[in-house]
């Protein structure tokens, strides 16, 4: 592995894809032909567990069959609308499913996105406008995407320095996971902050789980100061961490929240959905939206979400995410207990992730891991952690056996 059928695809992609884009040294990657639940198979046959559920989008698990239907369906009768112009009638229905998802109740509204990115650009563009403060308070670690306004406010300098001069520079950031360190990052931030901006558990940073009453001690700062609380669940949300929202495990409730990945079962799908009188910031349109995209919308995408939606109730997905999560955790602390290059095994649901003393070792893991059938992926700002996200409706055996082998794969 890679096999020879993933060889020639490196080789070809080389030529035609912007070489910044997938990786192709030292190693060339597996390219995925089909994949089914928790199984990918590459162009060459080889069969892998997917501990890592595709960037964790794929919560319900590879082509569910309901998401797929849905899809094919959909498709058949109406394949693209006019999303803010002349709608999708199944738009209605995902935006009233979300609304009643907002937690803590009460009138929610939406706007929806293709990207976790579009998500967080609309909670930042919707706190500029129900406060008239454009700063905006994150944290250390913090991943919310790429896009130049998702940018300004993610933490890691490899991804910010290529592009410094276009950012705007008005995100300041606080110690991760300090709520105390919030006031101090908010006084120096350039221009008075509207928001403040969190993943409860943060996810690419490296699974980075805050100690409990993080996120109530910054719902009680933020109503203290008059600012806007944003959670990020683009990564933790639709049950990841064993609550359908992370935000959950402290009952704290957000002003706006970003959702993504997951949501759309496979598709491309997001959203940022908040209080009513937030939202309500948004001037009515008047033929004109100030955030809208060709694709906003998009009616399969729509119906793949609402698959999905119903798909987490019908298999419990939530529920079992933390009862397996828990298991996972558990043969995780006991396998690994006393082992070399262990730093720590933390997680929440099945948002898992290992930490080990070197990128190297990890790296090493992963490939170990990979060749012995079993996807997972480095995370972390120094690509020290491994993430263990796997589709939360995997077979709990299936799961067991893979951990072995990432356990074994740690040297
Ligand atoms: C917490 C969080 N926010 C935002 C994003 C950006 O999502 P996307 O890559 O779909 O733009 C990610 C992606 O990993 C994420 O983990």
């Amino acid at each position: 592995m890679p096999g020879p059928q993933s060889l020639a695809r490196a080789s070809r992609l080389a030529r035609v894809e912007s070489r910044n884009v997938t990786c192709l040294a030292p190693d060339a990657p597996i390219f995925w032909e089909h994949a089914t639940a928790s199984n990918v198979f590459d162009v060459d046959g080889n069969r892998y567990v997917d501990l890592g559920a595709g960037f964790g989008v794929l919560g319900v698990g590879h082509a569910h069959p309901r998401v797929v239907e849905a899809v094919a369906r959909q498709s058949a009768s109406l394949v693209h609308a006019m999303g803010d112009v002349y709608p999708a009638a199944i738009k209605v229905d995902l935006l009233e499913a979300l609304a009643e998802r907002f937690p803590g109740g009460g009138p929610a509204r939406a706007v929806l996105g293709s990207s976790g990115s579009d998500a967080v650009e609309a909670a930042i563009e919707t706190a500029v406008l129900a406060t008239g403060r454009p700063g905006v308070v994150a944290f250390e670690g913090a991943y919310h995407g790429l896009s130049i306004g998702a940018l300004d406010a993610t933490w890691r300098p490899l991804f910010r320095r290529p592009f410094a001069a276009r950012l705007a520079e008005r995100t300041s950031f606080a110690v991760w996971p300090d709520a105390g360190d919030v006031v101090r990052a908010a006084s120096e931030c350039r221009g008075p902050v509207g928001a403040v901006l969190v993943e409860p558990i943060q996810g690419r940073g490296g699974e980075r789980i805050p100690p409990e009453g993080f996120l109530r001690a910054l719902r009680g700062l933020c109503d203290r100061e008059g600012w806007l609380l944003i959670a990020d669940e683009v990564y933790t949300g639709f049950g990841r961490t064993g609550r359908l929202f992370a935000c959950e495990h402290e009952a704290v409730v957000p002003d706006l929240l970003c959702v993504g990945k997951a949501l759309g079962g496979g598709f491309p799908i997001s959203a940022c959905i908040g209080r009513a009188e937030v939202m309500d910031a948004w001037p009515v349109s008047e033929g004109e939206a100030l955030r809208t995209q060709t694709f906003l919308g998009h009616p399969p995408a729509c119906a793949a979400a609402l698959a999905t939606l119903a798909v987490l109730d019908e298999e419990r997905l939530v529920e079992r995410a933390r009862e397996k999560g828990a298991l996972a955790l558990a043969r995780l602390r006991s396998g690994l207990s006393g082992r070399k290059g262990i730093v720590e095994v933390r997680g929440k649901g099945l948002l898992i992730g290992i930490e080990l003393d070197s990128p190297k070792r990890t790296n090493a893991a992963w490939q170990r891991a990979l060749r012995r059938g079993v996807i997972t992926l480095p995370s972390g700002d120094l690509g020290n952690v491994l993430a263990i996200t796997p589709p939360l409706s995997i077979d709990t055996d299936i799961l067991a056996l893979a951990l072995d082998i990432v356990m074994d794969s740690i040297g």
